[in-house]
């Protein structure tokens, strides 16, 4: 079977960006995109894009229009499609049974019932989002049961690897693409014309096939291990700051041994994004439920000390300052969970700004690519009240502006223009004595010194 027409359901973060990588790779094939959120599809259709990536408006603008479409008419491209991506979000889980830690997976089951309303012929539905094991079976059954019309489906699991920040490149040149399919004739043929679409770019021995279990389980493993190498330096750091030593000579010289590897070990005031604490907490869930308590309990553990993390930065904070920011600014670098990126989700900076507007400091942040809008909106969920964001948090256009007048600064994001900070500049602006927090392990720990600033490194002792 060849593809020739590919609907994609979810203009997210992955939806958009995957599908635009994929309607640049194919021209042959028609893709569409949709959505039911109408300012979302707004935007992809605009010069401002609702995902920032870099390289993403250069791929999106040479073929919108063509062979690249974004709607909000969901039920047309369905029908029109071979085959139909599910990018559709599976947040944790907030009320019932698994509150807090099962993948809500609402939005899928409204897929599939969609799916199943309208299509005609024989669908490939592909399950992109990241979703419990098993899933592709409630997906069938969901199909099965609500199938009035002369349509047959083959399910395929084919997750998502991309960072944010680094998407255009991760799609480009993937370190693999994984595809589960059912072990049937039929199954093996609608992954076999998956697989054709991706050979247009990816070399075909990175294109890794499995059943449908393993594709969906590595999915949250690839993740829980990614996150526990972070967990683990970050644990480290704790002890690196007790003793003198210096996690970044920790990490170097254990990444240097080809077993460890150098990647994911850079300390930092703790991961953020809205998949790794979503995906653990899912695998915990999973391993509760097969009753599996010992796996679950390790895995948890994982999110437990990223949590601590972040506690313990803020409580560094406080101490540092005479035991009390009450009052006092404190200047804040990045809002994003990264660099390169406009998404706030799960944000270090939203624990560590609440934590400190809690403690009625004063904060100015500075982030280079987060709207107001986004600050406000993430803040007011995580608990903060409208009247201390309207008396005690302010937004500054400039690193130089947060730092007037602050007691102390604080790195939260690793964006490279806080790399090239004028200190000499920053020290001047600052109050005496001026502290400096640096939580992603950015700044030149000696200059800071010679400069004049009392400075706490992550994971330096
Ligand atoms: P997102 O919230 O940015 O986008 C999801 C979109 O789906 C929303 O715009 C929503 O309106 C839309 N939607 C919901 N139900 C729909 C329906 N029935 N039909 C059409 N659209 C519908 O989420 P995201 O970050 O793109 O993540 C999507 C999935 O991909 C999640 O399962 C996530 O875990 C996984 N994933 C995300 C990343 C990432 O970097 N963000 C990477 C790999 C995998
Ligand atoms: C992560 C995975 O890297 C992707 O493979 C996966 O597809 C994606 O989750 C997903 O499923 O959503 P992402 O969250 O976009 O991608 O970004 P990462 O580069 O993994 O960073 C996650 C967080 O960990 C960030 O806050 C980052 O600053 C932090 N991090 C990363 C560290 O603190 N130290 C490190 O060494 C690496």
């Amino acid at each position: 079977m060849k593809i020739k027409s590919i609907c994609c359901l979810g203009a997210g973060y992955v939806g958009g960006p995957t599908m635009a990588m994929i309607a640049n790779k194919c021209p042959d094939i028609q893709v569409t995109v949709c959505d039911m959120n109408q300012a979302r599809i707004d935007a992809w259709n605009s010069n401002t894009l609702p995902v920032y990536e870099p390289g993403l408006r250069e791929i999106v603008e040479s073929c919108r229009g063509k062979n690249l479409h974004f709607t909000t008419d969901l039920k047309p491209a369905i029908a029109a499609a071979d085959l139909i991506f599910v990018c559709v979000g599976t947040p944790t889980k907030s009320y019932g049974i698994g509150a807090g830690r099962a993948a809500d997976l609402r939005y899928i089951e409204s897929a599939a019932r969609l799916i199943a309303e309208v299509s005609h012929g024989n669908k490939i539905i592909v399950e992109k989002s990241t979703i419990p094991v098993k899933t592709a079976t409630a997906i069938q059954r969901i199909i099965a049961a609500n199938n009035s019309t002369d349509a047959t489906f083959q399910v395929l699991s084919n997750p998502e690897f991309l960072a944010e920040g680094t998407a255009v490149a991760d799609m480009e040149n993937p370190d693999r693409i994984l595809i589960g399919g059912e072990q049937t004739p039929e199954g093996q043929a609608a992954l076999n014309a998956l697989v054709s679409v991706y050979a247009n770019w990816v070399p075909r021995e990175k294109i890794i096939t499995t059943n449908l279990w393993s594709s969906e389980l590595s999915k949250l493993v690839a993740n829980a291990f990614l996150a526990q190498r972070i967990s683990s330096i970050n644990s480290i750091s704790a002890l690196c700051e007790a003793t003198g030593a210096d996690v970044n000579e920790v990490a170097r010289a254990i990444g240097s041994d080809s077993r460890i590897g150098p990647k994911f070990l850079k300390a930092s005031v703790g991961f953020g994004g809205s998949c790794f604490q979503k995906d653990i907490l899912n695998l915990v869930y999973l391993c509760e439920s097969f009753n599996l308590p010992q796996v679950a309990d390790y895995w948890r553990s994982v999110v437990e000390i990223n949590d601590w993390q972040k506690s313990r930065f803020v409580e560094k904070i406080v101490r540092t300052l005479f035991n009390t920011v009450s009052g006092k600014r404190i200047a804040i670098l990045g809002f994003a969970f990264k660099k390169d990126t406009n998404d706030t989700r799960e944000s270090a900076a939203i624990h560590v700004i609440r934590d400190l507007l809690t403690e009625n400091a004063h904060v100015a942040v500075y982030d280079p690519r987060v709207t107001q809008e986004t600050m406000h909106r993430d803040l007011l969920e995580a608990g903060v009240s409208q009247h201390s964001l309207d008396t005690n948090f302010e937004i500054v256009a400039s690193p130089y502006a947060a730092a007037e007048n602050a007691h102390a600064l604080a790195t939260l994001t690793e964006w490279d223009e806080f790399r090239d900070l004028d200190l000499t500049r920053l020290y001047d602006l600052m109050l005496k004595p001026a502290f400096v927090f640096d939580g992603r392990a950015i700044l030149p720990a000696e200059a800071l010194a010679k400069h004049g600033f009392e400075a706490f490194i992550i994971g330096k002792g």
